[in-house]
Parts: C-alpha cells; structure tokens; sequence
C-alpha cells in the first residue's frame, strides 16, 4: 500500500485537484493499485491557518508519502506579506527539504491543439521535448541573498547563484539517462542539449565542463551539445524539433519551461515531476495558481491530469495507468473539449465545444470507465 498526499493549496489549485484526485480515484480502482491518499495545507492556504506556508505538519506527512500531488501556490492576497514566509517559500521549502533535485518538464504538442499554438502547425507538430530542471540549487537557494543598505544609502538586492560538481552531476545523470530512455521509447538518436550562460558566468562554465566530462566518461552513446541560455530561447521559437532532452540550472529551467509550455498552446496543458535520488516525486501542473480565474470553474485540469500520470509513471511505475491517463486526455480532445485557455487561441474553432473545469474533469473520468 502507497500514500499520495494531496496539496491543492491555492487560486485554482483547489478546483483543479478535485478533477485530479477523482482521476487518481479512478485508476487507483481499475489497476487494483491500493493507494491511500491523504491532504495537507501549503501556500496561501497554510498561512491562512496557521502562520506558515509549510507547515511541520504537511512537512512530516510529505516525507512519509510515497508522492505528493501538487496544485498550485500563491496569490494576490499573500504578496505584500514578509518575503520569508510567502506562498512561494513553501514551495521551494518542500522541493528542497523533500531533496526534490530533478524537475521534468515535457512539452508535448497534441495534434489536436496544433492551432491554439501561436507559432505556425509546421514548426511545432509532432513536438515532444525534455527540460530537466535543476530544482534545489542554484540562485534560487544560493547564499547570501537579500536586500541590504549601503553606505551612500542605496539599497541593494543581491543574490547567488552557486553549483557544485556534484550538484551538477547528479541532474546530469538524470538527464543522460532519460535521453538513452527517450531514445529507445521514441525510436531515434539519444541526445542532450546543455543550456549554460559559459561566457559570461563562471558557474555555468564550471556546469559546462562538467557536462561535457561525464558524457565522454560514462555517456559515449548520448550526443551532447552546448547552447548559450538566450540563443536557447531563441532556438526555442525557432526550430523547437532540433532539442530531445534539454538540461539546465534552476533559474534558466524555470524561464525556458514556461516558453516550451506556450510552444504546445497553452501552459494549462503542461504536466511536471519534481524527483529526489530514490524516484519518490512530488508532481504538479506548471502553470501557477491563477488567482485572476480562481472559483470560476474556468481553470484547466489537464496539466494536474497529467500530473498523476506522470506519478503512476515515475514513482509507482505504473506505465499501463499512465498511459490510460493520457489517452483519456487525448480523448477528450478529439471529442473537441476545450476549456478557455486552449479555445480562445485556437484559429480554427469549428466543432469546439468550451468546457469549464469540471465538466472537462469528468470527460477524463468518463473515458477511464
Ligand atoms: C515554477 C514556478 C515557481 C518557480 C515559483 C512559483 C516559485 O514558477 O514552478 O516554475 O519559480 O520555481
Ligand atoms: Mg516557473
């Protein structure tokens, strides 16, 4: 018996987790996979209770779990409070206190919402990449940080952005690794594109080097290549179909899986695991808590959807559930299912029906039956 502890925490997180552990509910029955799940406060919603984004309780059954199901965090509501105990803390606190190093973020077009991508179908079908995000260091946990007065009076915002060889290596396994998996499942070469910042930031050189010394040790069969992080974004827009498996630092993650996320249409639709050395995972939607739509029934469940299939996959190795998920996902899609965020960019909308958030939950449901 497994436990999956559900945070729904904030803006839409609620509204989306409800579609998402019914789905969860329904492939724990039809593969007989004898999970318990269990909820705990984070974000917004934590602090509301308790004072605390994190509290020691969603900590201590976070660490007894055996994956976490994310929302989302943050909002309006909580931003003008003290920066050490924001929505957003918690989020990084439990990534890092869980050792939640690795972050895979995949952009996959589904053919079906090849026109509510901004960038033309040919550019992007058949679209399906790989960013493996560096999530515990880097500059978002680097020391010092702050926001100091000088002696003139000025302030100073300062921060750090610090990886060792070891910090590097260990997300370089990960994603050599997923590139000889990728390679094998999709049937073509097996290949890494390392983003850095080398010419101008000694961190980055050092992260390149790195790189490039574990791919010719222990990685013959991968082919590595080098990008700059702004020719990256660059490359992005402009021949997605070039990348497999990306691998970068915290913050360059973070910028390019937002961009890789709008190549496929709509962030909505973006699923992510967040893995420690040992495949325990917590998994949540990429996209934030979109306080703007929160309570409206208009938010897309997809990208949680996908989120569990993500965890039947990764931390329970449940391939045949995953994919279940996923092809009820698709489904639902050819049914011509669109809540808001994937209809409005869609050029062509005949035979469209708009969806809110739960009946596009149930549509999922309905298929998985
Ligand atoms: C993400 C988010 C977070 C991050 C925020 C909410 C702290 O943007 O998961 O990409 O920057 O990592
Ligand atoms: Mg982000």
């Amino acid at each position: 018996m497994a436990t999956v502890l559900t945070l729904a925490g904030d803006g839409i997180g609620p509204e989306i987790m409800t579609q998402a552990i019914d789905v969860l509910k329904a492939v724990d029955a039809k593969f007989a996979l004898n999970l318990t799940l269990e909820s705990g406060l984070l974000g917004g919603a934590a602090i509301d209770e308790s004072g605390e984004p994190l509290p020691a309780d969603t900590l201590q059954k976070a660490q007894a779990a055996d994956a976490v199901l994310l929302g989302a965090v943050g909002g309006p509501k909580w931003d003008t409070i003290e920066r050490s105990i924001r929505p957003e803390r918690g989020l990084l606190k439990i990534r890092s206190e869980l050792g939640l190093f690795a972050n895979l973020r995949v952009a996959k077009l589904y053919p079906q919402l090849a026109n509510a991508s901004s960038i033309k179908p040919e550019i992007i079908n058949g679209l399906d990449l790989l960013i493996v995000r560096e999530l515990t260091g880097g500059i978002y946990f680097g020391e010092p940080r702050g926001i100091r007065t000088l002696e003139n009076g000025d302030q100073q915002g300062y921060n750090t952005m610090v990886y060792s060889t070891s910090e590097i290596q260990r997300i370089g396994k990960v994603a050599f690794e997923l590139a000889q998996v990728r390679a094998e499942a999709l049937g073509r070469p097996a290949k890494v594109c390392s983003v850095d910042k080398a010419n101008v930031l000694e961190v980055t050189e050092l992260w390149k080097q790195t790189m490039t010394d574990m791919q010719q040790e222990s990685y013959t069969d991968v082919a590595l290549t080098h990008m700059y992080a702004d020719n990256a974004c660059m490359q992005l827009i402009k021949n997605p179909k070039q990348f497999d498996v990306m691998v970068t630092g915290n913050m360059f993650g973070d910028i390019l899986s937002d961009e890789a996320a709008m190549l496929t249409g709509s962030i909505g639709m973006l699923p992510s695991a967040s893995l420690d050395a040992n495949g325990k995972g917590m998994y949540e939607p990429c996209h934030g808590s979109a306080p703007d739509i929160a309570g409206q029934d208009l938010a897309n469940p997809l990208a949680t959807i996908l989120s569990v299939a993500m965890m039947l996959r990764y931390t329970f190795k449940q391939e045949a559930a995953a994919v279940a998920i996923e092809d009820a996902v698709s489904a639902v899609l050819d049914d011509g299912l669109r809540t808001a965020d994937i209809l409005s960019a869609d050029s062509d909308t005949a035979g469209l029906k708009k969806v809110g958030c739960r009946e596009m939950g149930e549509a999922v449901l309905a298929k998985l039956k």
